[in-house]
């Protein structure tokens, strides 16, 4: 598996005829498992359209540094911080000497300035451009301000010339992100004293014990079938994250899914909703619960021990029963009930009322209500819209990264929590 398996990469693409071949290497990094979020400059959007951009990377593109819609899902900061490593492809001239200069007047300066992580730039550019002491110097400089390189290659150029300054290809560009990332942590520290407040406050769930639940669950109906459902377990995980961002001792129990463990949780691998259950229990008790997973409602009655074999003309039917409700179970413990119990509604149709009933029915503290209609794009993709549900009170909020939503979440936890304590 690659290095880039789960890895966010923000990728500035900037203008320059080798443009083109980004297209191709959103291709590559997806391949290999990493997210791209792309930023385009205008000059780029001669060369590469945000559409097409947009189709091959499967998230939303980033052209404008003002734009209100951009700033309410994400934050231009925080789509800077947000990734893993920041890849500029093509690199031109004008864009490197911002950098070198410290320049923001358009998002993607602005985000290369911003950013804690580190900058992968793959040059390309006309060779005398290349060679010109200006753009030496603005490499030399910000090759000790901690940028790496990738390329450019020597090789006939767009205007007929020859030498250095043709863009890397995508395969070796994707090699040099797999370098550094392999190196390890991509962050780049703040000096002490700076970045943290002083005099903030302790993490909101500093000395708390969550317990989250996450993706999907398999209920087999012999050894090689099983029934399952679409949840990605992306929004349980960043849940799980800003949990343990916030200082908490967090319990991730997950369903199989397709991404990795979060770091700083203690992840605990089910399968089944019994064994879910189970794995709660048995790591209570908690101060929060968050019921993020999209628990299978039934399972076969007594799945097969050997693959149900293809006999006559009639397919087998299978007998299915009830799984347990976690939610529900832990909503309903006595002593070791967790202050503070979230569940989430997903629904197709009639969402708000569907999730007022589940709140009374499950007898949790509050749901989180989202459209997980197709239409919605909410299932396996990176944003949600979600509605807060509480006894006597519903709060809207506007369609966010799945990270901002659990971001909020954890924070409301942390607020709703100190409120039942006084
Ligand atoms: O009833 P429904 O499946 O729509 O409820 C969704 C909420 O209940 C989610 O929070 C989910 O994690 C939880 N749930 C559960 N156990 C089940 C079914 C749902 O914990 N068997």
């Amino acid at each position: 598996m690659s290095i880039l398996s789960g890895k966010r990469i923000l990728l500035v693409i900037a203008g320059g005829i080798a443009a083109y071949k980004s297209l191709d290497l959103i291709r590559r990094l997806r391949e290999r498992g990493a997210s791209v979020h792309a930023v385009l400059t205008p000059a780029a959007q001669h060369f590469v359209t945000p559409l097409s951009v947009a189709s091959l990377s499967g998230e939303k593109v980033h052209t404008e540094l003002f734009s209100l819609t951009d700033e309410a899902e994400m934050g231009h900061i925080e789509l800077s911080r947000d990734a893993d490593l920041v890849v500029v492809a093509p690199a031109t001239a004008d864009l490197l000497a911002k950098l070198a200069n410290g320049l923001a007047d358009d998002l993607a300066s602005t985000l290369l300035l911003a950013t804690d992580k580190k900058v992968l730039a793959a040059p390309a550019m006309n060779l005398r451009m290349w060679l010109h002491p200006a753009t030496r110097r603005n490499i030399s400089r910000l090759r000790e301000d901690g940028v790496e390189f990738t390329g450019p290659e020597e090789g006939e150029m767009a205007c007929g010339e020859f030498g250095p300054g043709r863009m890397s290809e995508p395969l070796a560009i994707v090699a040099a992100a797999e370098k550094i990332l392999a190196a390890g942590d991509t962050a780049i520290p703040l000096p002490p004293g700076v970045g943290v407040r002083p005099n903030a406050k302790k993490s909101a769930l500093a000395g708390k014990r969550v317990i989250v639940t996450s993706g999907p669950t398999h209920e087999p109906i012999d050894p090689v079938r099983y029934i399952a459902n679409r949840s990605s377990g992306k929004q349980g995980h960043a849940i799980a994250a800003a949990a343990a961002r916030a200082g908490a001792e967090v319990i991730l129990v997950s369903g199989p899914v397709n991404i990795p463990d979060v770091s700083g949780a203690k992840t605990v691998h089910v399968e089944t909703a019994r064994e879910m259950l189970d794995a709660v229990r048995a790591a209570l008790p908690a101060d929060i619960f968050i019921s993020t997973a999209a628990v299978a409602d039934w399972r076969v009655d007594h799945a097969a021990e050997d693959k149900v074999k293809k006999s006559g003309d009639a397919p087998p039917s299978l007998k299915l029963v009830e799984n347990p409700d976690i939610l529900a179970t832990v909503s309903q413990l006595d002593a070791r009930r967790p202050k503070l119990v979230v569940g989430f509604a997903a629904e197709t149709t009639d969402l708000i009322a569907h999730a007022q009933q589940k709140l009374a029915r499950k007898k949790c503290d509050l749901i989180v209500a989202n459209d997980v209609s197709a239409a919605s794009g909410v299932m396996g993709g990176a944003q949600n819209t979600v509605h807060i549900v509480e006894a006597g009170k519903v709060t809207d909020w506007p369609r966010l990264a799945k990270e901002e939503v659990a971001q909020r979440l954890v924070a409301l936890c942390a607020e709703r929590l100190a409120e039942r304590k006084s």
